[in-house]
């Protein structure tokens, strides 16, 4: 089983292009592994509780769970915009996972994980945490990330997190595969290196934040929301669920395979905390689960923020480009754990390079010229020559390569190494004039065979980007007759299209994006023609 989850998103504002990235890029590798022919879950949803969603819930004049539902809704609308397909919906309020969170903490008081103290200190109300030294600047004060800071007293529950370190140190050491890529897991090993013996702590008392999920075992207490929203990968998975028919089967899933997460998020929350968490409740190595780490989504070098003013909403770019515009970007522009910069100009341009030109010109002229030379049959035709059997060599060569490139993640290779080929193919068509050939009956076997290569690179290209666009690879396939549902990347190979297939006749699957100026001359050309159409039918008439 391949499980796949992403960090759940806070409920406190508007998804972003941040946000949307991550989810695609999860869709995408979900999508590849159930083509693989694996059994695939995957778990996404939304984090409601916390302070700040109680806070703007009262701002709102609205109870909490009622802000957070409809903030979850525009969750819901976004994705499914953007064809996310999952099998799962984590939302923290949910009850099935209130129940888990409580009998794992519960567990945990049990085994002696679990104790009550005072404490004295420094507390940042926006980032729900007390402060230690560690967090003053050099100049000693407490940076502007950490937003109002108070001073405060008060009792609470610890998770004793410094007795797992140790075990966290020498599982991370020994484990390379658990967190990708290998450079964030050596960031994570630099983090435990650097970390104190100091425990979690748990519970925020009620009297200050009631919109939570309550200590089992002490009800002016409150779950802190970390501990909360990182058990969603395991509730939502049905552990401890006593056979819910509602939730799969716990041991079918675990351990993840892939918890997609931000870089922001795996120290200390994923990389210390989580693990920690796991080892206590008596999860073995084995039965860790794996990060994947991406960067983050800048916008001309900076982080999104209120303040700045830059937050990217999907929708916008949805209406603006389409869903799949959006989505092909995003994982092709972006290579997988490292940061990048949002910019529309260069969504605009790899569309319409990759996908308006190189991809959709390709699949138009292969079948306009299939459809006028050869009534829309393909023909094999017989023999070989050099160039059609480099382009053979070349899809063999680009499928493995973009197949390895997606096992590890890497989308943007795996399109790029795709886009190699289509660009091959259409250089293809300029080494072999197939338009020149139709003239000439003597070259109607060479016509068929440099066809045939055509439209089964076509079919191809067109089954690989299901998994990134399965729409526009829904229309291609339709268009070249080809039913997908029985194939695997394993065992796609040469001949798809049968001697004597019947294609369709074409219909654009990618047109430009055009900029406004475009939009403008076109406009002028088109009302140009229909003036013109009309003068000749005034004289005719
Ligand atoms: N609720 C926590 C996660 C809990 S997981 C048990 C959280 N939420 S978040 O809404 O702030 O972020 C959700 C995900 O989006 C995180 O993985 C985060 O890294 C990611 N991103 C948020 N902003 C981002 C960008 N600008 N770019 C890319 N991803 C970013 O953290």
């Amino acid at each position: 089983m391949f499980y796949i989850t992403t960090a759940i998103d806070y409920t406190n504002g508007a998804p972003h292009i941040g946000h949307a990235y991550e989810k695609v890029l999860a869709d995408v590798l979900a999508r590849w592994h159930r083509m693989c022919g694996e059994d695939v879950y995957f778990l996404t949803g939304v984090d409601q509780h916390g302070q700040k969603v109680q806070q703007k819930a009262e701002a709102a004049g609205v109870e909490p769970e009622e802000y957070a539902n409809a903030v979850m809704q525009k969750f819901i609308a976004l994705w499914d915009r953007l064809g996310l397909n999952y099998d799962g919906w984590a939302a923290t309020s949910d009850k099935r996972h209130v129940a888990c969170v409580q009998k794992i903490l519960t567990n945990l008081k049990e085994k002696g994980c679990l104790y009550k103290k005072a404490y004295k200190g420094f507390y940042s109300v926006r980032q729900e945490q007390f402060l230690t030294e560690k967090e003053r600047n050099e100049d000693g004060v407490f940076g502007p990330e950490w937003g109002e800071v108070i001073e405060l007293e008060e009792e609470n529950w610890y998770f004793n997190l410094s007795q797992h370190i140790a075990w966290l140190r020498e599982f991370i050491t020994t484990h390379p595969d658990s967190v990708t890529p290998e450079f964030r897991r050596q960031n994570l090993l630099n983090a435990i290196e650097r970390a104190e013996g100091v425990d979690l702590c748990i519970s925020r008392p009620k009297n200050r934040l009631s919109w939570g999920i309550p200590l089992p075992f002490d009800p002016d207490f409150v779950t802190y929301v970390w501990f909360d929203a990182l058990v969603n990968y395991i509730s939502f998975a049905g552990y401890l669920s006593d056979g819910d028919p509602t939730l799969p089967e716990f041991s079918k899933l675990w351990p993840a395979a892939c918890e997609v997460i931000g870089k922001d998020i795996l120290v200390p929350a994923h990389g210390v905390y989580w693990y920690c968490m796991l080892h206590a409740m008596g999860f073995s190595d084995e039965e860790m689960p794996k990060l994947l780490v991406h960067g983050w989504l800048n916008i001309k070098g900076e982080k999104m923020s209120k303040s700045l003013g830059n937050i990217v909403d999907p929708n916008d770019l949805c209406d603006a480009f389409g869903a799949e515009a959006l989505r092909y970007y995003l994982v092709r522009d972006t290579k997988t754990g490292y940061d990048s910069d949002y910019d529309p100009e260069r969504l605009k341009m790899i569309y319409n390079t990759e996908l308006a030109n190189d991809l959709g010109n390709l699949c138009n002229r292969s079948l306009n010229m299939c459809k006028s030379y050869c009534g829309s049959v393909v023909h094999h035709g017989e023999g070989d020559d050099e160039l059609s059997a480099a382009l053979r060599t070349s899809l063999a060569e680009t499928e493995a390569t973009f197949a390895s490139c997606m096992n590890a993640y890497n989308t943007a290779d795996a399109l790029g190494a795709l886009n190699t080929h289509i660009k091959q193919c259409n250089a293809y068509i300029e080494q072999t004039k197939p338009f020149m050939m139709a003239k000439d009956e003597t070259q109607t076997n060479e016509l068929h065979r440099v066809l045939f290569h055509l439209l089964e690179s076509c079919a191809h290209i067109a089954y690989l980007l299901s998994c990134v666009l399965p729409q526009a690879s829904a229309r291609m396939l339709e268009q070249l007759q080809v039913n997908a549902a029985a194939l695997t990347p394993q065992t796609l190979a040469w001949g798809l299209l049968p001697d004597g297939h019947t294609v369709q006749a074409p219909t654009p699957v990618f047109p430009r994006i055009m900029s406004e100026e475009e939009k403008a001359k076109a406009a002028e050309r088109a009302a140009k023609a229909a003036a013109k159409a009309a003068r000749k039918a005034a004289q005719q008439g």
